[in-house]
């Protein structure tokens, strides 16, 4: 088993690499560190590579990175992934950054390149855009979730944070609640990627420049319930979902084995579990307790959901009971 310790950067295919670089730019706030015609790699302003365009005809994200333990012997891993009967090569030049990396496919046919050492982009001390601390997750959809969740936990290390029922599955591989997510859909393909923020400040700040920028939300604010994290949601120029969170849930120690306290968990200790199918996906905003239909979102939801009003159990469930019993008994007076 490998042992992942963060995500590196995702590479993503489009057909108008020069609009892309102008979204990750001047709206996300990266750093555009290196390019050619048919390549442009972009990094946080802290100086970590985070996106890689490609120009193709389909958007897709057909590769992600990982960083293993500095100093881990590549040609090891190579052995252990070999034991593990899958194949892997090899590869050179993967960016600026990475000088190496051993490739090899997930069972969803993501190319996964998992790297040992990195350098940092040289400083960009230009300030603009919402500039993120981090690329923070993925998420992508696919039939088998069980399947790609024990590849991911068996060879890479990740470990479950927590299942919605049986078809949304988020993990960790580090103090991070979820590196990555995988949701049950019929055709595999990516649903969102996710930039860290620092806090409530900076996502008020990027609500604020994404309006000024014509850039509707299409989900948010949220708190989310399952991660905790506060969330806004919007489409880039390519159509694909781009979130910033910030206060994720921490796992600061594996034996401890339950997230950092928070006042808005629901469970003390909050840990690991498979929540109800009827969880909430918010703790507040659209989607949560008390949300009237007029917030219904347009954002993520897996398609076994897409026909369920947004809905709590534990009220709105009980208030339509009542409202049901109340109308029963006036036709039963009238
Ligand atoms: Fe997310």
């Amino acid at each position: 088993m490998l042992d992942i310790k963060r995500a590196g950067h995702s590479t993503l295919t489009t057909p108008d690499i020069e609009r892309m670089i102008d979204y990750f730019t001047r709206i996300v706030g990266l750093s555009l560190t290196a390019r050619d015609k048919n390549r442009a790699i972009l990094a946080t302003k802290s100086g970590v590579e985070a996106i890689v365009l490609e120009r193709a005809g389909a958007v897709e994200a057909p590769r992600l990175s990982f960083q293993v333990a500095p100093g881990s012997d590549l040609g090891e891993l190579t052995s252990r992934l070999n034991q593990a009967g899958i194949k892997s090569e090899k590869r050179s030049d993967i960016t600026p950054g990475i000088g190496e990396a051993i490739a090899f496919k997930d069972p969803k046919g993501t190319t996964l390149e998992v790297f040992s050492d990195f350098s940092f982009t040289a400083e960009d001390a230009n300030f603009n855009g919402i500039m993120p601390l981090k690329f923070g997750h993925i998420a992508y959809q696919c039939p088998d979730v069980q399947g790609v969740v024990k590849f991911y936990c068996d060879v890479l290390g990740f470990r479950v944070s927590d299942w919605r029922s049986d078809f949304f599955a988020f993990l960790r591989c580090s103090r991070d609640h979820h590196t990555v997510n995988f949701l049950r859909n019929p055709q595999t393909s990516i649903h969102h990627i996710a930039f860290e923020v620092r806090d409530w400040s900076d996502i008020k700040r990027a609500c604020d420049f994404l309006a000024r920028s014509n850039i509707k939300l299409t989900w948010g604010p949220i708190r989310h319930i399952i991660g905790h994290n506060v969330a806004v949601y919007h489409k880039n120029p390519d159509d694909m979902t781009i979130e910033f969170f910030c206060d994720m849930d921490q796992m600061f120690d594996e034996e401890l084995g339950f997230f950092e306290p928070r006042p808005w968990h629901q469970d003390r200790p909050q840990k690991p579990k498979v929540w109800g199918d009827d969880t909430l996906s918010n703790w507040w905003g659209p989607m949560s307790r008390g949300s009237s239909s007029h917030s219904e979102p347009t954002a993520p939801k897996p398609a076994s959901e897409q026909a369920k009003p947004a809905r709590s159990p534990t009220v709105a469930s009980a208030r339509a009971r009542s409202l049901q019993k109340k109308s029963k008994r006036k036709v039963a007076r009238s």
